[in-house]
């Protein structure tokens, strides 16, 4: 049976008099990848800001996760509750090597009593998880290179491994291929895949490359000609 984790009702963002997500109801479910393939402009990223961020406010709807009303929290506070993207982690540590990036994010899990700033000697399985993250999202590259010297597109790979460490219950992507090549991407697409069948958790993504997606969602939302996005049922 599906359990609906997060749902947004009727969620309406407007900008002065300009109507932009308008009047959006979804609901998505625990262990399965909901893709989402508007067109580009067509506020594919002020909805995933709607519901994670709270930077812009609602101006009419709600979002829920499972039974709490997260509408008017801030972003900390929906993030400590599980809600967790990709694209809300652009603020690595560029002095910090990539392994310590990874480490300190597992720190910070909520709930888990690891101190921030606990010492690596007092907490070695923290090393070893980040550890085997970055053997999945990073194989074969140096755990100890510093962010600052990493690619735009390791440094997006980077952003999933910093997410796969934090383990929110909701993952959100926004485009995380967007500046991988042709032979990155697929490992990227699978490693969310994987994400949703060993974690069950729910997983959204916007992702352009329709062809790539559709062996991985389990339903797709479109936006048809008209202005109200759709939400398609995928048969594999
Ligand atoms: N701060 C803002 N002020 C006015 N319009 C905005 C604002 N933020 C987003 N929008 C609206 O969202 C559109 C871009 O949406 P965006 O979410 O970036 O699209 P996508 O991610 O699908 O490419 C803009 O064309 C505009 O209509
Ligand atoms: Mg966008």
């Amino acid at each position: 049976m599906t359990q609906t984790l997060l749902q947004t009702e009727a969620l309406t963002g407007r900008f002065g008099g300009h109507v932009a997500v308008d009047a959006v109801s979804f609901s998505f479910h625990v262990g399965e990848l909901t893709a989402i393939v508007w067109p580009n402009g067509a506020v594919k990223t002020t909805y995933f800001n709607l519901i994670i961020s709270g930077q812009i406010p609602a101006s009419a709807g709600t979002v829920k996760l499972m039974v709490e009303d997260i509408t008017r929290l801030g972003a900390a506070e929906r993030c400590l509750r599980g809600l967790g993207g990709a694209f809300q982690l652009t603020n690595l540590f560029p002095g910090l090597s990539v392994l310590e990036n990874v480490r300190l994010v597992i720190q910070s899990r909520p709930h888990k009593g690891f101190g921030l700033f606990s010492m690596e000697d007092s907490h070695p399985e923290l090393t070893i998880a980040a550890k085997s993250i970055l053997e999945c999202v990073r194989p074969d590259r140096r755990q100890d290179q510093l962010v600052s010297e990493l690619s735009c597109g390791d440094q997006r790979k980077l952003e999933v491994a910093l997410l796969i460490g934090f383990d929110p219950m909701v993952y959100m992507f926004d485009e995380p291929t967007a500046v991988m090549s042709v032979d990155e991407t697929p490992v990227i697409l699978d490693l969310i895949a994987e994400i949703k069948v060993d974690r069950e958790r729910t997983v959204l993504l916007i992702e352009h490359k329709l062809d790539l997606i559709r062996s991985l969602a389990d339903r797709i939302i479109v936006c048809t000609t008209a202005r109200r996005p759709q939400m398609g049922l995928l048969r594999r």
